[in-house]
């Protein structure tokens, strides 16, 4: 059987075992180095800015970094359940090669700080219900294009002349 038969069985498969479902779940982590669970992180009662220190000071929110991770997952047999090669990523201080799936474009402007911090809104208003992910996001839930910063813009009577944003 050739390579392209095998997929198209395989999907078939995947769509008659649970359809849409299935198929999310096995091609969500395909661009992620590990599985990464909000739900159960948050849930242990961490906050959002713990992890993404950024979001009340500075433009960009961040993703934390490998010694984050290392709190908790690099104390050995002492420490929580933890994956080979996230083991791996701490024992050799490398950065995980996570895929970051909001990114504007470089002529729009934005600000975590003034969005958080100056304009008090929560992190659902943009990335939705962050909390209840259990795999790592491949793509946005909900796009970030250009009429959703507009309708609340204008919703909140914020700036929607061009040059506040393309700058
Ligand atoms: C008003 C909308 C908005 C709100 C509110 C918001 N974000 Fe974002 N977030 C964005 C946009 C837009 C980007 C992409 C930014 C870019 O590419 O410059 C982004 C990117 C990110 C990223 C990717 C990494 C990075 O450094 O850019 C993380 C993580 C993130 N946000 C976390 C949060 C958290 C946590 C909160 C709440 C405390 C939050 N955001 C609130 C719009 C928002
Ligand atoms: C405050 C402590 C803490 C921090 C910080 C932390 N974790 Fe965890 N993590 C845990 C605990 C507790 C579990 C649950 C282990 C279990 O189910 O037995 C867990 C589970 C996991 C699992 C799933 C293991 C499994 O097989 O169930 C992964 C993957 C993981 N964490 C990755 C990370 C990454 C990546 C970071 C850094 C961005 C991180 N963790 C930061 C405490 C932490
Ligand atoms: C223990 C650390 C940790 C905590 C706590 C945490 N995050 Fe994250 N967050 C991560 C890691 C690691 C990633 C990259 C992997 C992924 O997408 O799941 C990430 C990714 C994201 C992204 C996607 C960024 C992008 O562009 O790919 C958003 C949005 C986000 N987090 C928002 C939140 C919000 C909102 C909360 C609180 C409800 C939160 N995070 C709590 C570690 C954390
Ligand atoms: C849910 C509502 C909401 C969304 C969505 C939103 N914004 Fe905003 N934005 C605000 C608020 C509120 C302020 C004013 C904060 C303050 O009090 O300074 C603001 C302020 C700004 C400013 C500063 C304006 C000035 O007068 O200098 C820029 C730039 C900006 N937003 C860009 C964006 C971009 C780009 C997006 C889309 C990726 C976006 N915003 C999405 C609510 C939002
Ligand atoms: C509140 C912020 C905001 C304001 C105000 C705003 N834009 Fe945008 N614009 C964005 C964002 C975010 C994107 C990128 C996402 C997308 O393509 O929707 C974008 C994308 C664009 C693009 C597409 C560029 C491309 O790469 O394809 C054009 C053209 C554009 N804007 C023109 C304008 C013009 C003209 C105005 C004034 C009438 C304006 N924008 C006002 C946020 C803004």
């Amino acid at each position: 059987m050739n390579t392209r038969k095998a997929v198209a069985l395989a999907v078939a498969a995947l769509i008659i075992l649970g359809g849409g479902a299935a198929l999310k779940a096995a091609f969500s982590l395909r661009d992620q180095p590990l599985p990464f669970s909000h739900k159960k992180h948050v849930g242990m009662g961490i906050a959002c800015e713990s992890c993404h220190i950024g979001v009340t000071s500075q433009d960009r929110a961040t993703i934390p970094e490998t010694q984050v991770c290392a709190l908790c997952h690099g104390r050995g047999k002492d420490g929580p359940k933890t994956p080979p090669k996230l083991a791996a990523y701490i024992k050799e201080n490398k950065p995980i090669p996570w895929k970051t799936v909001y990114r504007l474009p470089g002529h729009v402007h934005f600000s975590h700080m003034r969005h958080v911090a100056v304009g008090g809104l929560g992190c659902r208003s943009c990335h939705g219900d962050m909390a209840r992910m259990e795999e790592p996001l491949s793509d946005q839930p909900v796009p970030l294009k250009m009429t959703r910063c507009l309708s609340c813009h204008w919703k909140e009577k914020v700036s929607t002349d061009c040059l506040s944003c393309h700058r």
